[in-house]
């Protein structure tokens, strides 16, 4: 395969979050998220990992841009911390932690690098969460006051804005299944906060579009790429996308909440909260809905309909954690199916045909809308030894999915951007410090950054772009 087909204005970049990386959480006036209490509750994360130092990158941003200037990188998606912004989650801006950002945004500038700001990477201010967190309506207003805040700040400079990380992790993973902050398993409270991450999205973009008129907007969902085991199973894939996928980008892209999603989650909700006019405002058609599609891409998954002799099961399909209660709310006779190797340190099967196949249903369903790869990457036991790290499976990993873009594009899917998850090594949630993903390897004991052998391939990849610009 040819990567040429990649178009040569494609912005490569590196992706990290808030929480995973900056530490610093009693500075400046932060105040606590829904991801402090989670880490700092016994039992929650690995070896009791919490993001309170991480990779220091409040200390060391300076240090970290010049690692990515140093790469050649086109973009950098990284995600503002709501906390720092509005410690109590309502009223009052912190300064200091616009200062944080407005300094991050302008250095990126500086350095040549398009800077890509995600709102919202899971870390609810705790004070909302206290008032109900996300199954309550309420949040979403409270997001459009913050998302009009930040985007007043720093709209002059950032070059997209991502409203929502991954809102069904948020939602599932968050309130059904629990692996995640703040660990609720009510699969009623999950539907609504699905919704109310919905509203909040719409109501962001409206904010957004008026006081950024020219950056773009969009939102990044972890799109499940849901393959059937057998002929037999393709219900079992249809309740799974429903839930997985439709339940955003159905009301996200104008279509509205799919009738079978309502019909497979009664037994939970009526769907009551969805008010007359929220699916408009969810789309949010006056300000012109998104302007790229932000995809996260990992693995498939591959389900089957559940029969008598089925394992009662313990949920694989989020390698986010193990928990009793399913995230695939609705999805009652749907078994997850090991898929074989190889696999990453998550347990994650590696298979880029997932996604040539996103990209092109993406580009079948909704043609025209352009797509960025927003997170794509691998974590694996690397080793530092002499100060180099070998990573072959990372770099073969990130080639062949690169591959497997151009594969799409080559098909006629309009790819704009791809991120590597992630820059540096960090807190991977519930897994703490357990799992590298990094391009660059960092030492937690002396926070010391050292170039992993994908680093400088990603390094040679993007600058071959810049020649072909030239
Ligand atoms: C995604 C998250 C990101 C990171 C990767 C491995 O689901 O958005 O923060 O944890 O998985």
């Amino acid at each position: 395969m040819n990567l040429d087909a990649i178009p040569a204005d494609i912005l490569w970049g590196v992706a990290t979050a808030a929480y995973q990386i900056e530490g610093a959480v009693d500075e400046d006036g932060r105040g606590s998220s829904i991801w402090d209490t989670f880490s700092h509750t016994a039992g929650r994360t690995r070896a009791g990992d919490n993001g309170d130092i991480a990779d220091d990158h409040y200390h060391r941003w300076q240090q970290d841009v010049g690692i990515m200037r140093e790469l050649g990188l086109g973009a950098y998606r990284f995600s503002i911390a709501w906390p720092r912004i509005q410690p109590s989650g309502s009223g009052r801006i912190e300064p200091r932690g616009v200062a944080f950002y407005d300094r991050l945004v302008d250095a990126l500038l500086t350095a040549g690098v398009a800077p890509v700001a995600t709102l919202y990477h899971w870390d609810l201010p705790q004070p909302l969460e206290d008032a109900g967190g996300w199954p309550v309506r309420d949040t979403a207003a409270r997001f459009a006051d913050y998302a009009d805040a930040v985007g007043t700040a720093l709209g002059d400079r950032v070059d997209t804005w991502i409203t929502l990380n991954e809102p069904w992790c948020s939602a599932f993973l968050g309130y059904a299944s629990g692996v995640h902050a703040p660990g609720r398993t009510s699969p009623s409270d999950a539907l609504a906060a699905a919704h109310h991450l919905n509203l909040a999205h719409g109501a962001a973009l409206a904010a957004l579009r008026s006081v950024a008129p020219q950056a773009r907007l969009s939102v990044a969902l972890n799109l499940h790429v849901v393959r059937p085991e057998g002929s037999g199973d393709d219900d079992a894939a249809r309740q799974v996308d429903a839930v997985g996928n439709r339940v955003f980008i159905g009301p996200m892209l104008g279509s509205g909440y799919p009738a079978d999603l309502l019909a497979d989650t009664s037994a939970f909700t009526d769907w009551s909260f969805v008010q007359d006019g929220d699916e408009a405002a969810i789309a949010a058609v006056e300000s012109g809905g998104i302007d790229v599609l932000g995809v996260n891409y990992y693995t498939p998954v591959v389900v089957r309909q559940r029969d008598g002799r089925s394992e009662p099961e313990r949920v694989r399909a989020d390698g986010h954690g193990q928990s009793e209660n399913s995230p695939f709310v609705g999805c009652t006779d749907v078994e997850f199916v090991a898929q074989p190797g190889p696999h990453t340190e998550m347990g994650w099967a590696v298979d880029p045909t997932g996604l040539t196949e996103l990209l092109l249903r993406i580009h079948r369903d909704h043609p025209g809308l352009p797509v960025m790869i927003t997170e794509n990457g691998a974590a694996f036991d690397d080793e530092i030894t002499n100060g180099l790290v070998h990573d072959q499976a990372r770099i073969d990993y990130l080639h062949d999915h690169i591959e497997a873009m151009a594969e799409a594009v080559t098909a006629g899917a309009d790819v704009r951007g791809y991120f590597v998850w992630s820059l540096m090594d960090n807190f991977e949630w519930a897994h703490g410090y357990s799992k590298r993903f990094g391009i660059v390897h960092v030492d937690y004991a002396s926070q010391e950054r050292t170039w992993k052998d994908s680093a400088r391939w990603y390094r040679d990849l993007v600058a071959r772009w810049k020649d072909r610009r030239l």
